[in-house]
């Protein structure tokens, strides 16, 4: 059994300290074995410029991400979120990211493979791909936000054995969560999908109202935590990862093992 955490939060454009600081305290009040958050939780998301995305991007080894491990590992906890990475020789290779930390080291690193509008102006495509990691038992996959769309995104985690989909979120359009309850079944996975709440623009015309409603669909079709659409909230839950391993949908059907790839193939027809 593991106990997850989601954390929907209304972050303040571009106050990292601030928004680190916030979380800090959700974490310190709250009993889970990991704490999902959202998509550029600490920065915000509607950028202007360039400029604007690297005075709040993180590198692993910045005091931020020092506070995230000490926490983790003081806690015995593990914190899952998205960022705006700096990567690269001089740090100037910005990603939407996603980490994993866990009992003080990082885990994983996951650059956002699909972007989303704007995102293409200010970040670098994903490099990092698709993986997955073990934790207290459970094998979690990691996506970030507009991924959803596309359903490879979890099918590719589901193939390598993900049991429970975190998905860091930013979401505008009001699809995701609805799309992600068959993205759940069809996978037999659990999906948390941790979106944030308000409303921000920029100095490009951009006016964005973030939809809320983070949520936790299980393998069978259940939504187990669905959050309010305007409201900060963080709600508990535990679940048991096994659940995800059995996909056998009856006496006939198994989800993946019935899958024909060899029927999938593309080809322009005459
Ligand atoms: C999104 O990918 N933030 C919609």
């Amino acid at each position: 059994m593991i106990t997850l955490a989601l954390v929907q939060t209304r972050p303040r454009f571009l106050d990292v300290e601030a928004n680190w600081k916030a979380v800090a305290g959700i974490i310190e009040r709250t009993q889970a074995d990991l704490f999902v958050l959202p998509e550029l939780f600490l920065s915000g998301y509607t950028f202007s410029s360039s400029e604007e995305v690297a005075s709040a991007a993180l590198t692993h080894d910045g005091r931020v991400f020092d506070a995230m491990r000490e926490v983790s590992a003081v806690r015995g906890i593990a914190i899952c979120g998205g960022y705006a990475e700096a990567a690269g020789d001089n740090r100037q290779t910005m990603y939407n990211s996603a980490f994993f930390i866990a009992d003080g080291a990082i885990v994983a690193n996951y650059r956002k493979t699909h972007l989303f509008y704007r995102e293409s102006q200010f970040f670098a495509p994903g490099d990092s791909g698709f993986a997955t990691l073990e934790y207290r038992g459970t094998r979690f996959g990691i996506m970030i936000c507009f991924d959803w769309i596309f359903p490879e995104s979890a099918r590719t985690l589901a193939l390598m054995g993900a049991q429970v989909i975190l998905h860091p979120s930013n979401l505008v359009l009001p699809y995701c969560q609805k799309a992600m309850y068959a993205r759940a079944i069809e996978n037999r996975v659990f999906i948390a999908t941790v979106n944030r709440v308000g409303r921000e623009t920029n100095t490009l015309g951009d006016d964005l109202t973030f939809t809320g409603q983070s949520q936790l669909v299980s393998p069978l079709g259940e939504y187990l935590l669905s959050l309010a659409e305007t409201e900060e909230a963080v709600q508990t839950i535990t679940v048991d990862p096994v659940i995800a391993d059995n996909k056998q949908l009856n006496a006939f059907n198994t989800i993946l093992a019935d899958r024909r790839p060899e029927m999938y193939r593309v080809s322009m027809q005459s």
